[in-house]
């Protein structure tokens, strides 16, 4: 069974028809570069599999789930989670609240303590610095508190909504190799990205979406070498 299979997905802001019959499948423990261009529809199609559409129609089933009739909290609850594309690191919340507010989102039945020991494991400067302000964190530490907060709860599924924005390049190596880590833990990940060779560098497979529509699907190799597709389609 795929983790999560999005059937026919319709989606609208108001009147404005963006996603049109979109159809989707990520296996268990692979990663997914979703790519495509500005406005092409990647952050609705994350905002609509984690229920934060005003209206969405079609199909969308996380480990054989469907999540369209489910709130978004109960969604966070299967074991899904997400990093959005603007962070929303909360503002007069230390870096350690908002890291609770990761295990609070996933129902809080995890030992906080534990929780939190192995993410400062993970993440040494977030470590250093869990009694100061979230907000006051550097862009590339608030990048990695929000992936933190996503993975605190031990989450089956992660989809990131354009990670290594405005991040420096040692560090967006490092994420690529947490988010291997991630997978090789068996964790399921949908990455949008805008920086697509470093996309598909680390997926395993790769959906170009055009037009809330997915034009093109196939290896993230075969994708990578395929030049002409990538500037017909991802072309900023
Ligand atoms: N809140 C909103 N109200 C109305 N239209 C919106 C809203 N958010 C996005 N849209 C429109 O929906 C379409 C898809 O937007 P979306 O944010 O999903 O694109 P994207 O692929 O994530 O782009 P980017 O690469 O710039 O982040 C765009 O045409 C956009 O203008
Ligand atoms: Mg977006």
């Amino acid at each position: 069974m795929a983790m999560l299979e999005i059937e026919e997905l319709n989606a609208w802001y108001g009147a404005s028809h963006v996603l049109h019959g979109l159809s989707l499948a990520v296996e268990p423990g692979e990663i997914v570069a979703l790519v495509g261009r500005n406005g092409a529809g990647k952050t609705t199609t994350i905002r609509s599999v984690m229920g934060l559409m005003p209206k969405a129609t079609g199909s969308v089933r996380f480990a054989g789930t469907e999540l369209l009739t489910l709130p978004a909290h109960a969604r966070f609850r299967l074991g899904l989670a997400y990093v959005p594309e603007e962070r929303r690191i909360v503002p007069g919340l230390s870096v350690r609240e908002n890291l609770q507010l990761g295990l609070l989102a996933a129902g809080g039945r995890i030992d906080e303590r534990a929780a939190i020991d192995e993410i400062a494991r993970t993440f040494p400067r977030l470590k250093e610095r869990l009694d100061q302000q979230g907000v006051t964190l550097s862009g590339g530490e608030q990048q990695m508190l929000a992936i933190a907060r996503a993975m605190i709860a031990g989450p089956r599924m992660i989809l990131l909504d354009e990670p290594s924005e405005g991040i420096m390049p040692v560090l967006v190596e490092e994420m690529g190799a947490l988010f291997r880590r991630l997978r090789d833990e068996g964790v399921t990940l949908l990455l949008v990205e805008q920086n697509v060779e470093w996309a598909l560098r680390l997926a395993d497979r790769a959906v170009i979406i055009d037009q809330g529509e997915i034009v093109h699907s196939s290896s993230a190799a075969a994708l990578l070498a395929d030049k002409a597709i990538q500037e017909r389609y991802c072309a900023v």
